[in-house]
This record gives C-alpha cells, sequence and structure tokens, in this order.
C-alpha cells in the first residue's frame, strides 16, 4: 500500500515562561509531526555567533534579558516562515512574546497561502494557530536554568538535575561537550522571568480569549507532558477539542 500522505498540521505556538519545557517539547512534536521547530531564541544566538548585524543588534539586549525589538524579531520570523518546510506547518517556539508580536502574526497568517497540496486540511480556518501554555511552578524555574545543558551540534537538552547525560557534560548523541548558555546566570533569569511576566503573559491572555489556549502542566515529567500536548493537538486538528 502506499504511504499516507502526511497530514498538514498548521501552527503551533508553545507559550511559557523561561525553562518551562518548550524547546524540550517542541523537539518531540517536530520529530512527531515532521515539522519545523522555529526558535526565535535559537535564530538570534545563531545571529549573534555568525556577528550579523541583526546578531549586533540583539547580543546586548539579550544578555541582559530584555527582548529584542519587536520590529526585528518579526522580519525576521517572516522570512523563516517563507522557506519550504514550514507549508505543512511548524512550531513557533518562544514567539509571539508581546502582544504586538501576536498582532503582527494574526495578519501575517490571515495573509498566508499555506500548500495543502499534500494535507487533508483544505479549510483556511485549519490554519487558526493551536496555542500551548507550558505552566510551571515559578520556584523550579531557576533551578531548571541554571541546570540546563545545551549540545552546541545537535540541540539536545539536558539537565544536570533531571536529565543528566550519560557521562558529565558530554552529549549522549554525539560526543560533543555541552554548554552553559549566556543568559543562564541568575542576574540575568531573575530579569529574563520579570520580561515574562510583564510583557509575555498577557499574550496567553490574548489566545485565551479567541478560545484557542491549551494550557498544559510542565510540571510533570517530560513524557507525560508531551502526551498531553499532542493530545491537545490532535484533538484541535480533529475539531473535538475546546480550549482550556
Ligand atoms: P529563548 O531562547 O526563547 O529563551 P526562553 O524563552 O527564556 O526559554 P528557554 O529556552 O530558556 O526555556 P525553555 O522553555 O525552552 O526550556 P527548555 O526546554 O530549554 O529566548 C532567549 C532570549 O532571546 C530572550 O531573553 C530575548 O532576549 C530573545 N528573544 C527570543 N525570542 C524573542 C522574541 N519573540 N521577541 C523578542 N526577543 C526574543 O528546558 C529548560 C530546562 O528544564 C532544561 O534543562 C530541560 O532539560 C529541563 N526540563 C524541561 N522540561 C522538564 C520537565 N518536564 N521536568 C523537568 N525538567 C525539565
Amino acid at each position: 500500500m502506499a504511504d499516507e500522505p502526511l497530514r498538514s498540521i498548521g501552527p503551533i505556538i508553545l507559550l511559557g515562561s523561561p525553562g518551562a519545557g518548550k524547546g524540550t517539547q517542541a523537539k518531540r512534536i517536530s520529530a512527531r509531526y515532521e515539522i519545523p521547530q522555529i526558535s526565535t531564541g535559537d535564530l538570534l544566538r545563531d545571529n549573534v555567533r555568525r556577528g550579523t548585524l541583526l546578531g549586533l543588534q540583539a547580543k546586548n539586549v539579550m544578555e541582559r534579558g530584555d527582548l529584542v525589538s519587536d520590529d526585528l524579531v518579526c522580519d525576521m520570523v517572516a522570512q523563516r516562515l517563507r522557506q519550504p518546510d514550514c507549508a505543512r506547518g511548524y512550531i513557533l517556539d518562544g514567539f509571539p512574546r508581546t502582544a504586538a508580536q501576536a498582532a503582527w502574526l494574526d495578519k501575517f497568517l490571515s495573509s498566508k497561502v499555506f500548500d495543502n497540496s499534500k494535507g487533508d486540511n483544505s479549510s483556511p480556518g485549519n490554519w487558526l494557530p493551536i496555542v500551548v501554555r507550558i505552566e510551571v511552578d515559578y520556584n523550579k524555574l531557576s533551578l531548571r536554568l541554571t541546570g540546563r545543558r545545551t549540545c552546541p551540534t545537535c540541540g539536545r537538552i539536558y539537565n544536570i538535575h533531571s536529565r543528566p547525560p550519560r557521562v558529565d557534560e558530554v552529549c549522549d548523541f554525539d560526543g560533543t561537550p555541552l554548554i552553559i548558555r549566556e543568559d543562564d546566570r541568575d542576574e540575568v533569569i531573575k530579569e529574563r522571568l520579570a520580561t515574562y511576566e510583564r510583557q509575555t503573559r498577557p499574550v496567553a491572555e490574548y489566545y485565551k480569549a479567541k478560545g484557542r489556549l491549551f494550557s498544559v502542566n510542565g510540571d510533570l515529567p517530560v513524557d507525560e507532558v508531551s502526551e498531553t500536548i499532542f493530545h491537545d493537538i490532535e484533538a484541535y486538528s480533529d475539531g473535538t477539542a475546546g480550549s482550556r
């Protein structure tokens, strides 16, 4: 029998405070539905590493734990979403993060024509985003962030407390020495958490009012969080879910 065509999923937005597990879950969603993870943090860090004009503009802001300007980030996201690998859907990890970014995305999505030729969802309404908010007890976030280690080669995320690599400070998958993110220092973490409360938490309310928000308990083990998210995505795609 011929392979089933891959189903179109549309945009999935992951919201949640720094350390909530957006990157961890985005990688799992990406693997399950074969759609790309678009992390604005990763894209910005890549620009900083390469010393591009965007990277130079973003570097100091990121080191302080503030947000990069809406215009710069929206232009960067628009460019990425026009790539062909986004045709069936994608995961936005860390975007939108302000009311202005959310309004920009709504406008972008309503003007965007997706290639549905390989999917079974032909109604434009199916391209409304599924918004998943991962909620974690505030007191656990700092420990998660200071314990985080990342593989600079494959992007795998570890945690010295809850998900340690088999060999200390080395990636299980490719043997690369793990790194600590520049902004995972106590003083910057404090500022990032405050920025989230001030500017990003209201974005969840924006989607809640539109009936598109699903909240999941991110305090649970990683596999359990993933199962809940997969369930919500599939129920939403089938039209059997109401937001919560
Ligand atoms: P960004 O890179 O997006 O960072 P963030 O939002 O602060 O989120 P993190 O990546 O720190 O956490 P996460 O939720 O992905 O958690 P993770 O899965 O790694 O942004 C960085 C900066 O870029 C911003 O401060 C800003 O300056 C700029 N920027 C980015 N986007 C922007 C935008 N749209 N507009 C303007 N500026 C922007 O998990 C964390 C740790 O917890 C890991 O060690 C992991 O192993 C562990 N963990 C995960 N899940 C669990 C679990 N269920 N149980 C136990 N441990 C877990």
